[in-house]
């Protein structure tokens, strides 16, 4: 999706914007409790998260066609088949093993994926869903109950990772709704960006040297490897860091799978790249100012998958594979996939290649879509990446 000027954004509803107002208020308080600004990741938390009124948690549409914005899963079933085979070669080795999906959406991906473990004769015991929007968890449950109603006793929605988890994780379109540092390069010193507010009540941004712990160690590993002209601005996403952290330290056995748009460092800190990746969306048009329609609109930012990475392997895992979505899918038998679907039944089978498209092609989400796979004690290879494996590229 191409970015769009922020001003030609469809108006939102009385309704809406009373929302939106609402929440906006609440942040200008917080700025005001905080001496006058608070750094941008705290502001992306309290647009995205904050209880009752953030983009995440209070009711709007969000994903599909009537939403703001579409995700792989929701795009086509396809998606679910090739991660279920992928999933079926994983707990083949595993004695026990569940699956955990971060961030579960409208709980396609969950229904879609059990459906076609069940066809395969591969269902696991318990199916977690970890997300941390209360509103969603209720549309998850509603997804499930219409879809796939006999496999409902199997799904456990969870408030905490488990200590010790075997089995595979997936998170997709996780990481890049994750609250991130912003940054820019100064003449003396490497600046945090902060958000504050004009007499007219709208919000606005400041620069302070950046003392936040880790960001200086962060930026300073990233100017090593490709230093960074003078007003360069850009993402770090520290809290990704954490939770691989914790995810790394929660499984004992297993794979994890996480898919999502982003570069590998050497390409995320580009010098076309000057303004960063932060990315807002609203009713199907992308644009990058996340002062509009607060609280109403998507705010993401790309993923460093180089820092994941290397986070993961400092924490005792291993990076199995890097590759395109499209070379994933089709790493996970897509043909196969698609041989099973009658060309004679043309609504549907138009509808599967029309999705297999979208999920593939490097002019839609084949291409600026990754997935890095990671894991501990498994002896075989993840299928995904057996047709590419970009690891060399991280
Ligand atoms: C862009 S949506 C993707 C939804 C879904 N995975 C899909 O592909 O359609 C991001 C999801 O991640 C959830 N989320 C964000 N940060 C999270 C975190 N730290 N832990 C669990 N869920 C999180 C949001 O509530 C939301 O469900």
């Amino acid at each position: 999706m191409q970015p769009q000027a922020a001003n030609t954004l469809p108006t939102p509803g009385t309704a809406e914007q009373s929302h939106s107002d609402q929440l906006t208020q609440v942040i200008r308080n917080e700025i005001d409790n905080a001496g006058g600004a608070i750094p941008f990741d705290r502001f992306m938390e309290l647009a995205l998260y904050a209880p009752s009124l953030g983009y995440y948690v209070a009711g709007q549409r969000k994903f599909g066609a009537t939403g703001d914005f579409i995700t792989s899963p929701e795009i086509s079933p396809i998606f679910a088949h090739c991660l279920a085979r992928q999933s079926q070669q994983i707990l083949k080795q595993l004695p026990t093993g569940e699956l955990l999906e971060f961030g579960a959406g409208s709980g396609i991906l969950a229904a879609d994926l059990l459906a076609e473990l069940e066809q395969l004769g591969s269902l696991p015991e318990h199916y977690l869903i970890l997300d941390i929007s209360p509103d969603l968890r209720l549309r998850q449950q509603e997804t499930l109950q219409q879809k796939v109603p006999h496999l409902l006793s199997r799904v456990q929605w969870i408030d905490r990772l488990p200590e010790q988890f075997c089995g595979i994780i997936i998170a997709n379109e996780v990481l890049d709704a994750m609250p991130v540092q912003r940054f820019r390069i100064g003449d003396e010193w490497i600046e945090e960006e902060f958000i504050t507010y004009n007499n007219q009540g709208e919000f606005t941004t400041l620069y302070k040297p950046a003392d936040t712990p880790g960001l200086i160690q962060r930026i300073d590993e990233i100017n090593n490897l490709q230093p960074l002209p003078v007003g360069y601005l850009s993402e770090v996403n520290q809290r990704a860091t954490s939770w691989i952290r914790a995810l790394a330290a929660s499984l004992q056995q297993g794979a994890v799978f996480l898919i999502d748009y982003g570069y590998p460092q050497r390409e995320f800190y580009l010098p076309e790249r000057s303004t960063g990746t932060l990315m807002c969306h609203f009713q199907h048009r992308a644009h990058d100012d996340p002062f509009k329609l607060v609280g109403l609109q998507d705010i993401t930012a790309y993923v460093d998958f180089s820092a994941i990475a290397d986070t993961a392997h400092e924490a005792g895992l291993r990076v199995d594979g890097f590759a395109t979505q499209a070379h994933f899918l089709m790493s996970c038998r897509l043909e196969q996939i698609l041989a099973k679907s009658d060309p004679d039944d043309l609504i549907n089978h138009l509808e599967l290649m029309q999705g297999v498209k979208k999920l593939t092609l490097p002019s839609e989400m084949g291409e600026r879509f990754k997935v890095l796979g990671l894991s501990r004690d498994l002896e075989e290879e993840p299928i995904g990446f057996s047709l590419m494996n970009m690891l060399d590229h991280l």
